[in-house]
């Protein structure tokens, strides 16, 4: 099969960590026998340099007739004094709506072999965890009303959450359809004693958990689900989340796998076409010096391979060679212990070319 793919490199450290997806996925289509055609496009900084615009039009275009996208990281402090609408941040933000990616999947394991890394006492994450953060990702405080205006105390500025029924709905079903497949378990992360919209939250997602009796089904307020996640991470199945929430929480959980580093993400909506990337940054102070680690991002080609492609033995072989690498104690820089000795992006890429 021939699959079209966009690569919105970004900027940062996004050009040379997509780069090292993008061989381990040629590496993929030559052994299974896909060609994988990556089609390159611009957002973000590097769009506002040479377009000046965030997103462009081209980049939305193509995006959106491609078969998928692969993404690597946007933004930096050269474009931080920006008006809000022309930031770096924009495009991502304008990309999920544009192409209608209401979930956010970000899965957070620990792989046993990096318990050392873990910021966690290791009695704490000696059972190990693997959770699924759902997160609703086109709606909320994000995508609300915001301004400024006089207020009552002089200048003031404001931003707006809501959720319609539907929007929870469908991203209550994802989550519930995730846990399915795994320990069966939805905690519901809100903060229904303070807001109205987790109040909604509360009743649509009590109705939508009807439509699946084997589940179970819990609430947690997301001060207290802070709390957990590093007091008994063990404790997670799959967390369903508003936008914000997520947003936080998936950064809290990244840490305690050992690094924000190795978390892949995919963003979907009602077709297969979904936009994938790490959950971290752009990490301008590490850009160019070879320090980034590939591995979030290759493990975002697999979840492409898995969930727009329906390759699921493809993403498999990609996640074992990670692991295998991982367990022959290859190294980036943010997962090395004190004294060891690492390797650069271009080699840990290699290395896991190498298990494939
Ligand atoms: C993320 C990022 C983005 C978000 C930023 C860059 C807009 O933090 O993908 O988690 O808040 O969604
Ligand atoms: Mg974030």
């Amino acid at each position: 099969m021939k699959y079209n793919i966009a690569l919105v490199a970004g900027d940062g450290i996004g050009p040379e960590i997509t780069g090292g997806c993008v061989q381990v996925m040629n590496k993929i289509g030559e052994k299974f026998g896909h060609e994988f055609n990556f089609i390159p496009y611009l957002a973000g900084g590097c769009a506002i340099d040479r377009t000046g615009v965030p997103l462009p039009q081209e980049t939305i275009d193509g995006c959106l007739a491609s078969d998928s996208v692969l993404l690597g990281a946007v933004g930096g402090p050269k474009w931080d004094s920006q008006p809000n609408h022309l930031r770096p941040e924009k495009a991502l933000l304008g990309l999920r709506s544009a192409m209608g990616l209401f979930t956010n999947l970000r899965p957070a394991r620990i792989f046993p072999v990096l318990m050392d890394a873990c910021t966690l006492r290791p009695d704490i994450v000696a059972g190990g965890f693997d959770m699924v953060i759902v997160r609703e990702l086109t709606g909320g405080i994000y995508f609300g009303e915001r301004g400024r205006r006089d207020g009552k105390y002089g200048p003031e500025a404001y931003d707006t959450e809501s959720y319609s029924v539907m929007e929870i709905e469908r991203i209550a079903r994802v989550a519930f359809n995730t846990a399915m497949a795994r320990k069966k378990r939805v905690t519901c992360v809100d903060k229904a004693n303070v807001l109205e919209t987790s109040r909604l939250w509360r009743e649509v997602v009590t109705e939508v958990a009807k439509e699946y009796p084997e589940a179970e089904l819990d609430f947690m307020y997301v001060d207290n689900a802070a709390m957990q996640l590093v007091r008994d991470p063990g404790h997670f199945d799959v967390l369903l989340t508003s936008n914000m929430f997520g947003d936080i929480l998936s950064d809290e959980a990244s840490q305690i796998t050992g690094s924000i580093g190795l978390l892949p993400s995919a963003s979907l909506g009602s077709s297969t076409v979904g936009m994938y990337e790490p959950i971290h940054g752009s990490a301008p102070d590490i850009a160019g010096t070879g320090k980034a680690n590939p591995i979030a991002t290759i493990l975002s080609g697999a979840m492409m391979l898995r969930y727009s492609f329906g390759l699921a033995a493809e993403a498999d072989a990609i996640e074992a060679a990670v692991e295998a690498v991982l367990n022959d104690g290859v190294r980036t820089a943010d997962i090395a212990g004190k004294n060891e000795k690492f390797v650069s992006t271009r080699e840990m890429t290699d290395a896991i070319i190498s298990k494939l």
